[in-house]
């Protein structure tokens, strides 16, 4: 099954109540939450007092991707906040290992994110502890970049590394998606498809979603 993860990134931050409840409506199931901390990235966005107040508004699976260096300080915090998912870039976490331990302790799932130019072998020891990967198909702190192509072999790629070691999880991607380049991400084999400015970015939010299930569609048929 393909799932669209909207991005809150490229919502209206003035409105993320009417926001949220429009793609929940639409029958969306999973909220991308991108933190930045102007460390990890070049761009700052909101932290888990943020989450804690859109909590109560929805019943989606939030989705959290943490930007930030140092996010063993930060994990707890987030899942008190309402994180469904926990997600940890590789190249911020010096014990790696350690780090999923405490995000699986606080009872949700952990995920850990590649940069575009990061090698799969980095994850290669650690697949057995992880509940989905996320390959970043953009250099990670900003909405509205273009694909980097390359990140379709390597979907290719992690998934015959997880085959050999029997592992089912899903793969997520994220940027630069949309009806044209989903479609190869998913016939790679991503099945989260994170998308911000391809959802929250078009005024007709329900047209966006049906655009890019369609051209899914066609690649697994
Ligand atoms: C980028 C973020 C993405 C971003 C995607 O650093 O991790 O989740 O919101 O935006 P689009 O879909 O516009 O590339
Ligand atoms: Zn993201």
């Amino acid at each position: 099954m393909v799932e669209i993860a909207p991005s809150l990134l490229s919502a209206d931050f003035s409105r993320l109540e009417q926001e949220i409840g429009d793609i929940e409506q639409l029958g969306i199931k999973m909220l991308h939450l991108d933190v930045m901390d102007g460390h990890f990235v070049p761009n700052i966005t909101f932290g888990p007092g943020l989450i804690n107040s859109l909590r109560p508004l929805s019943k989606m699976i939030f989705d959290v991707h943490l930007m930030i260096e140092q996010p063993e300080r930060y994990v707890v915090d987030f899942v008190k906040a309402g994180a469904d998912i926990v997600t940890v870039h590789v190249e911020a976490a010096v014990h790696l290992h350690r780090l999923l331990a405490l995000i699986k302790e606080q009872g949700v799932k952990a995920a850990v994110a590649l940069n575009p130019a990061t090698p799969l072998s980095s994850i290669e020891w650690i697949l057995p502890q992880l509940d989905m990967v996320l390959l970043m198909s953009v250099n990670p702190g900003f909405g509205g970049q273009a694909f980097i192509p390359e990140a379709v072999a390597k979907i290719r790629a992690l998934k015959t590394m997880m085959k050999e070691q029997g592992i089912e999880i899903p793969i997520q991607v994220d940027g630069g998606i949309n009806r044209d380049t989903a479609p190869l991400v998913v016939e790679a084999g991503a099945e989260i498809l994170v998308a911000g400015s391809a959802v929250f970015g078009q005024r007709d939010r329900g047209d966006a979603i049906r655009q890019i299930l369609k051209g899914v569609a066609m690649v697994r048929e």
